[in-house]
């Protein structure tokens, strides 16, 4: 009998990683937030449920253009990991907004059409304030789920991420994601991206 083979097809990634030195990088960000916020105090409504949501085009400001490049330099990488042939292109960043959370403010669960990685980076997440969520993009493994052994990153149908501030994630935008209620007396703030690839002439 010869040995039992096992390989991993379809898996779905999820990056994390912290910026170095966020604390200016947040004071500046909270700045800009807030002058939008003062701008449109409705904001827009999406996922996000007592909450505030910023218009989508945040990353055409001057004050974004550090973030920005931190995407763009951990985007390059992740291009290379997913053995894309992109010598006639690159991805960008195109559209990205703020989300307050105020005391039970959450997001229901939702995925990112129209782009081809998402991701969020955290300015304020006082404790309490809501973990996001991912859920096991394939449905029909719902349907029987047996006893489990140990719960792990192959068997979860369900994975959260308490967010830490100045920390970044990225993942497919297909991948169904929401954020659990804020809990904390304060604010949660956010900034949430999209990317999809652009050709260069
Ligand atoms: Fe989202």
């Amino acid at each position: 009998m010869s040995q039992l083979q096992r390989r991993d097809w379809f898996s779905t990634p999820i990056w994390q990683f912290n910026v170095k030195n966020s604390q200016d990088l947040n004071k500046s960000l909270l700045l800009i937030i807030e002058k939008e916020q003062r701008k449109d105090p409705q904001g827009l409504k999406r996922s996000n449920q007592l909450g505030w949501h910023s218009t989508t085009n945040l990353h055409h400001q001057k004050e974004l253009r550090d973030l920005v490049s931190i995407i763009d330099n951990q985007t390059f990488k992740i291009i290379q990991e997913q053995k894309w042939n992109f010598t006639n292109c690159r991805l960008v960043v195109d559209n990205c907004w703020a989300t307050i959370n105020y005391k039970y403010g959450f997001s229901k669960v939702h995925s990112h059409a129209n782009s081809i990685f998402s991701g969020v980076y955290y300015i304020s997440t006082p404790n309490g304030s809501g973990n996001i969520f991912f859920i096991d993009p394939r449905p029909g493994k719902m349907v029987l789920q047996p006893p489990l052994q140990e719960v792990d990153c192959s068997t979860t149908q369900q994975v959260s991420y308490q967010p830490q501030t100045g920390m970044m994630l990225i993942f497919p935008s297909w991948l169904w994601h929401g954020v659990e209620p804020n809990l904390s007396e304060e604010i949660r703030v956010s900034i949430s991206f999209n990317l999809i690839w652009s050709f260069i002439s």
